[in-house]
């Protein structure tokens, strides 16, 4: 029922200007005809947004256009002189098409999602949504279309008062070529992405069953690291059955049945799921045709390659053909963090891309080298060329420098720069460099000693929101590209890195992951990292103003002692963090037009009243007490936060008594949906 309202509704947001176009006459009408035709096209537009909101609470694009151009344009006639008003009457065709230019063009320049995601959401199913593939069709689209309408403006101002122009023309452009290309587009992107390997089917089980039982034999342990995740495979027609992969503590299991929560369910026809293993179609376009389906975690789909290799009969003569033109990545972490840090979840993510298109890599760790700062006294120029005075950890580096085909310098933010420890390296990479000055573009430089057949990536993370905060860094690297003569290939930079270990984040991330992930497959099948994927790994996960309060009360919880000074490793352990966190993790989708409160009465260590605000699909979350909440959950902070991180079931919680809940009992089970992300 919903998708039907929504087709009509994205049909009848055209009524508003055709109705107005056909009552201004095409600009023939006089100025009274003119003033009758804004008013009705405006009333017309209120009335459609209204409904829109009313019933499917979201209105497109085209909608805020509409309503926005005969808004104008309705002040415009009533309000301005004669000779002022005469002027929409006579142009409105051409600024129509400049609105409908600006409506293509803006949104996605500040981030939000292109003019075209709406319209393709209603063509294509839920499933697909999520894949990198669509969001980058849209965004082709979404400029193909700002192209269209500026042209269509561009005639239209040019050969004004003639319908040739401003009616004819256009619309041959949009039947013509706009909605063909739309039709076009998606298929001729999808191929070009996908080149067929075929594996030898003579090497694989004959049925889709029997490959996913072999499938543990294949698992790749190092690439899963400490995933862990059930994946439920539901196979139609020749071997069907049910089965559930198992990956935890770095190891892979296979039993038949069903799971109760999997990360990922891929529900196929067994010879289709055949086919997309031995490589033969594409499974991004087969998902986007509907040929199977998918539900869960597309990140884990699309890191399903990796995780099981083909057969090593195949593997072993694939790589012996490709061993000596294998690409050679080393990557330089210079993250001084003890554990784990946000930088290297990035590097990894970008490296197993890498190695998906058969690179070699090898990472690097400052923080364990011992690398001497460079003292300036040019012994490796003057005196021993080529070789540094210090006999500490960097000549071997320096060799390995000299060996890879790619470098990539991955770095935290440190005060708008590299880490001390990266400067450091770099610093000593000084015997790479002749002391001779020469003039490379408009300035000097030290040229490189030997000859040079590397490409360098950079890849960055920091603690603030705004991308801005990398321009320092950018510059350093563009200089040290001029430099040393190396071309510096792709910027992976991420604002707000902290969010990349944070768990119950894990969906909203996916985009990033999956960019990152595509920037190392790029930067060896192509050479370099796409400025769409560079792009995407820097979209926000929050509002700047969202992840500042996030962050706020996160420092707040350290100061006040709740988590005894200790940095989060995946466990929440602050109330307020915890709902905060509910409401950015807040599944829209799932809520639908819920408009409902939840009160949460807190007792123990950390007590205190809260409530979260549901309504409009968005979750906001406040301190105190609400009146009339539609669901009261009592409980102390020390059960709600076990149940959060997973130490408590919350089921058996609740039946044993251990919290409380009163008002909408269905309210209480929509909450795992409603906060799908988030682990409670
Ligand atoms: C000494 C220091 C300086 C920092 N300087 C900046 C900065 O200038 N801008 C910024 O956005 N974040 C800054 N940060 C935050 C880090 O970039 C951020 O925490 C990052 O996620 C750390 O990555 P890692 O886990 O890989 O070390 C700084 C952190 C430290 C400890």
């Amino acid at each position: 029922m919903r998708p039907n309202l929504k087709k009509i509704l994205f049909i009848t947001s055209f009524i508003p200007v055709i109705i107005f176009k056909v009552m201004a006459r095409v600009g023939e009408a006089t100025l009274e005809q003119a003033k009758m035709a804004t008013v009705v096209g405006l009333i017309l537009a209120g009335i459609q947004f209204f409904l829109s909101k009313r019933f499917i609470n979201h209105t497109t694009y085209l909608e805020k256009a509409f309503l926005g151009f005969l808004g104008v344009g309705t002040a415009w006639v009533y309000l301005t002189p004669t000779h002022l008003s005469s002027l929409f009457v006579d142009h409105s065709t051409t600024l129509l098409y400049f609105v409908l230019f600006l409506t293509t063009l803006v949104p996605q320049l500040f981030r939000y999602d292109p003019f075209t995601y709406a319209i393709a959401k209603q063509m294509a199913p839920e499933r697909v949504w999520n894949t990198p593939q669509f969001r980058t069709i849209n965004l082709h689209l979404t400029y193909f279309w700002s192209g269209i309408f500026l042209i269509n403006f561009l005639s239209s101002w040019f050969g004004h008062g003639k319908p040739l122009f401003s009616i004819l023309i256009p619309l041959v452009i949009i039947l013509g070529i706009g909605l063909p290309m739309v039709k076009i587009y998606p298929n001729f992107y999808l191929k070009r992405q996908f080149i067929p390997q075929p594996i030898d089917p003579s090497l694989f089980p004959k049925t889709a069953k029997e490959l996913i039982l072999q499938m543990p034999l294949a698992f790749n342990s190092a690439v899963a690291g400490s995933l862990k995740a059930d994946i439920q495979f539901d196979l139609s027609g020749e071997g069907e059955g049910k089965m559930v992969l198992s990956i935890a503590e770095g190891q892979c299991t296979v039993h038949e049945g069903e799971t109760p929560s999997p990360a990922l369910t891929i529900i196929s026809p067994g010879d289709l799921w055949l086919k997309i293993t031995r490589r033969e179609i594409d499974p991004a376009r087969s998902l986007m045709d509907g040929l199977y389906e998918v539900k869960g975690d597309m990140n884990l789909l699309m890191k399903m390659g990796d995780l099981f290799r083909p057969p090593a009969k195949i593997k072993s003569r694939e790589v012996t053909q490709k061993e000596e033109k294998r690409v050679k990545i080393l990557a330089i972490q210079g993250s001084p963090r003890p554990k784990v840090s946000n930088t290297e979840i990035l590097l990894r993510e970008f490296l197993k891309g890498a190695q998906s298109q058969g690179a070699e890599t090898e990472t690097i760790y400052l923080k364990d080298k011992d690398i001497h700062s460079c003292v300036g006294c040019y012994t490796c120029w003057a005196k021993t060329p080529g070789v540094c005075v210090f006999k500490d950890d960097m000549p071997e580096l320096l060799e390995k420098v000299r060996d890879c085909n790619i470098i990539v310098y991955a770095t935290p933010l440190y005060n708008y720069n590299m880490t001390s420890l990266l400067k450091a390296f770099q610093e000593r990479l000084l015997p790479l460099s002749d002391p001779h000055l020469t003039k490379t573009g408009e300035t000097y430089r030290h040229p490189p000693r030997y000859e040079v057949n590397r490409k360098v990536v950079l890849l960055s993370n920091c603690g603030f929101p705004e991308i801005s905060h990398f321009d320092g860094l950018r510059h350093v690297f563009r200089h040290i590209e001029q430099s040393g003569q190396i071309p510096l290939v792709g910027e992976i930079l991420m604002p707000a890195g902290e969010l990349l270990k944070n768990e119950s984040l894990r969906e909203k991330l996916q985009g990033v992951f999956q960019a990152t992930y595509r920037a190392g497959i790029e930067v060896v099948r192509d050479g370099r990292v796409s400025k769409e994927t560079e792009m995407q790994v820097q979209e926000p996960i929050f509002a700047p103003d969202e992840l500042a309060e996030m962050a706020n009360l996160m420092w707040d919880s350290h100061l006040q002692g709740i988590t005894q000074g200790k940095p989060q490793e995946g466990g929440i352990e602050d109330m307020r963090l915890l709902l905060r966190g509910m409401a950015a993790t807040f599944n829209s989708q799932a809520a639908g037009n819920l408009k409902a409160t939840i009160q949460f009465e807190v007792t123990g260590k950390q007590t205190g009243n809260w409530f979260l605000s549901i309504e409009n699909g968005k979750c906001a979350f406040r301190e105190g007490k609400v009146n009339d909440p539609d669901l009261t959950i009592q409980t102390s902070s020390e059960v709600w936060l076990a149940i959060a991180n997973r130490e408590l079931d919350g089921q058996r919680a609740f039946a044993e008594g251990k919290y409380t809940a009163t008002g909408d009992m269905s309210l209480l089970m929509r909450m795992k949906n409603l906060f799908g992300s988030q682990r409670s």
